[in-house]
């Protein structure tokens, strides 16, 4: 349970209290667990996030998102909370977090943690109640307890998968040691789906924003933000009839799924955005929500969280084409919600970006939207080799893709490590080490996540590569040493102050959140322009091509003879 500490004092920080000051912040993800080490466990700590405050204020973001740094036994690292209002020893202590707090906002940093209000983990201490109460009581009101079906009981309540692969229910015994009701999860079976029904889950959420609101946080990632109301009311529909009329993970487009995507999940927001609006500046929120694109506006309402996350440029291939219509139709659709765009090429779910754009061109040749994604995935279960992948091109187009993404009206987020090139870990990941739920689960279908969440590399040799004093906790390659900050720190041209340059540039973007796209008459090249002459031109191609008027003032791969060569995006100025 929580303990009192200092709190972080807004008033010592140089922080914007500009209410809109997300709408177009480049926000870097942190990993808590894989970013810094202060005490050489070989777990990635608080303190050593606030060891590394000046490296994010030299970098230039905006604003931080920690994923779960909570009591956890990391059966899903850290998204089965324990605790929501404490921190999980193994990482530190509130005491810890007040500091990391203030010192983030002291370097004009702004705070967003992540909100995992789905599930909980199966230690947190409503879910062992309800584990020791009977059938029907108020304890197991808080979750979603149901009796099998089948002649005792013992077939699940329905025939759902849980995303992680096996079943959606699992079995508990009763207090008296007989084989008894089961409970829904919709991940792992150590992350119990909370019953959003329940009064007083709803009422503990609430507390839990503003404990952390109060503690000078700034806004919240809510994960899974689609799935919190259900119905699950008579007999269940069967897994194939879901199938029949879902679209992925996204639910009906009418809303009347038994759990994704339900219209009352946003009576839940509406009472959150009260809370949110009781601070000053409000506090903010984004959505998790793979929903249809036509549901996406909900989540961002400004009534609901305001914001919701956009997977389309991820789930793209890098093609001309897919982005420019992908960038137009989410404009639109930020600006019909009042919200602003968020852009995304990487996060703690999916195979980095850098090796993605380098697939075999085998995965690539077939094209169509979403093939990148699918096709990290199929890398990895084919062996994940790093001599299956063009590295330099992957690193060249992610810079490419990064720049164009950097100059787009909204916010940017960028996840530790793309800001050093960072190539997912693959086939270096022995099965013994791994440590993802989905591996676990989907043996033989999915190799899970564990090769975007390898410790972070700060030096170029050393123990751990500078990530602390002992190990880390998933095994770090060889060829991490090329990454390291410290060998690209203050290098000419490498991707750390391509990173550098291009975030203190955006600066002056933020202004007005308009985009002019410009005909080049060459489907491989995409040009726009933004408020005050600022031009951005890629060049998805491989052939050089010339560069409208203005002054370049950064771009992701050198110039050839004054040309933008393939794979390249640049940024000018109107002269
Ligand atoms: C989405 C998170 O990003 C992912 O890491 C997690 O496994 C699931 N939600 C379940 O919490």
């Amino acid at each position: 349970m929580s303990t009192t500490a200092t709190q972080a004092s807004p008033s010592d920080s140089n922080l914007s209290t500009d209410p809109n000051w997300w709408r177009q912040a480049a926000v870097y993800q942190i990993y808590p667990r894989s970013f810094a080490d202060s005490n050489g466990d070989g777990i990635g700590n608080l303190k050593g996030i606030t060891a590394k405050v000046p490296y994010l204020k030299t970098l230039g973001v905006d604003a931080v998102w920690l994923s779960p740094f909570y009591p956890s036994a990391l059966a899903d690292g850290g998204y089965d909370v324990d605790d929501y209002r404490n921190v999980d020893p193994k990482i530190g202590t509130l005491e810890d977090f007040d500091e990391m707090a203030g010192a983030l906002h002291g370097a004009g940093i702004k705070l967003i943690v992540d909100i995992v209000p789905n599930h909980s983990s199966n230690r947190h201490e409503w879910f062992q109640e309800a584990l020791a109460s009977p059938r029907g009581s108020a304890a197991r009101d808080r979750y979603i307890f149901r009796d099998g079906l089948g002649e005792n009981g013992e077939l699940p309540p329905s025939d759902w998968d849980s995303v992680f692969g096996g079943p959606a229910w699992e079995r508990i015994t009763e207090p008296d040691g007989t084989p008894g009701q089961w409970y829904m999860h919709i991940f792992a079976k150590e992350q119990p789906d909370f019953n959003w029904d329940n009064p007083e889950v709803r009422e503990d959420f609430l507390t839990t924003l503003r404990f952390w609101s109060d503690r000078g946080v700034d806004g919240f990632r809510i994960d899974v933000a689609h799935a919190l109301t259900k119905n699950l009311e008579g007999t269940l529909p069967t897994k194939a009839d879901l199938e029949a009329r879902s679209h992925g993970t996204d639910g009906f487009v009418d809303g009347s799924h038994p759990f994704w995507d339900r219209d009352e999940v946003h009576e839940i927001y509406a009472e959150w955005r009260k809370v949110f609006n009781e601070y000053n500046p409000p506090r903010t929120a984004v959505a998790e929500a793979w929903v249809h694109a036509d549901r996406r506006a909900r989540y961002a309402s400004p009534e609901g969280l305001g914001q919701a996350f956009n997977f389309d440029l991820l789930q793209a291939d890098f093609d001309p084409t897919q982005f420019r219509r992908i960038i137009t139709k989410n404009l639109a659709e930020a600006a019909a919600s009042g919200a602003s765009s968020t852009w995304v090429f990487s996060n703690h779910d999916v195979v980095r970006h850098a090796t993605r754009y380098g697939l075999p061109a085998a995965a690539e040749a077939e094209g169509g939207e979403l093939m990148a994604g699918k096709a990290g995935k199929q890398w990895l279960l084919d062996g994940g080799r790093q001599e299956d992948v063009n590295v330099e091109l992957g690193l060249r187009r992610a810079r490419a893709a990064t720049l164009l993404m950097l100059a787009l009206p909204g916010s940017a987020y960028l996840y530790q490590g793309e800001e050093l090139g960072l190539q997912e870990v693959g086939s270096e990941i022995p099965d013994s080490a791994r440590q993802d739920p989905a591996f676990f689960r989907n043996k033989g279908v999915d190799v899970g996540r564990d090769g975007c969440r390898v410790p972070l590399p700060w030096k170029t040799g050393g123990t751990s590569f500078g990530f602390g004093d002992g190990g880390a906790h998933l095994p770090q390659p060889e060829w991490f040493s090329k990454y390291a900050v410290e060998a690209q720190d203050g290098v000419e041209g490498s991707t750390l102050e391509l990173y550098r340059a291009a975030l203190k540039l955006r600066r002056r973007l933020q202004t007005d959140e308009t985009l002019e796209w410009l005909e080049t008459g060459n489907p491989d090249v995409v040009h726009f322009r933004r408020p005050g002459g600022w031009h951005t031109v890629t060049n998805f191609g491989t052939g050089p091509v010339a560069l409208p008027e203005g002054s370049v003032v950064v771009s992701s791969s050198a110039l050839e003879d004054g040309k933008l060569p393939g794979a390249t995006t640049a940024w000018l100025v109107e002269s």
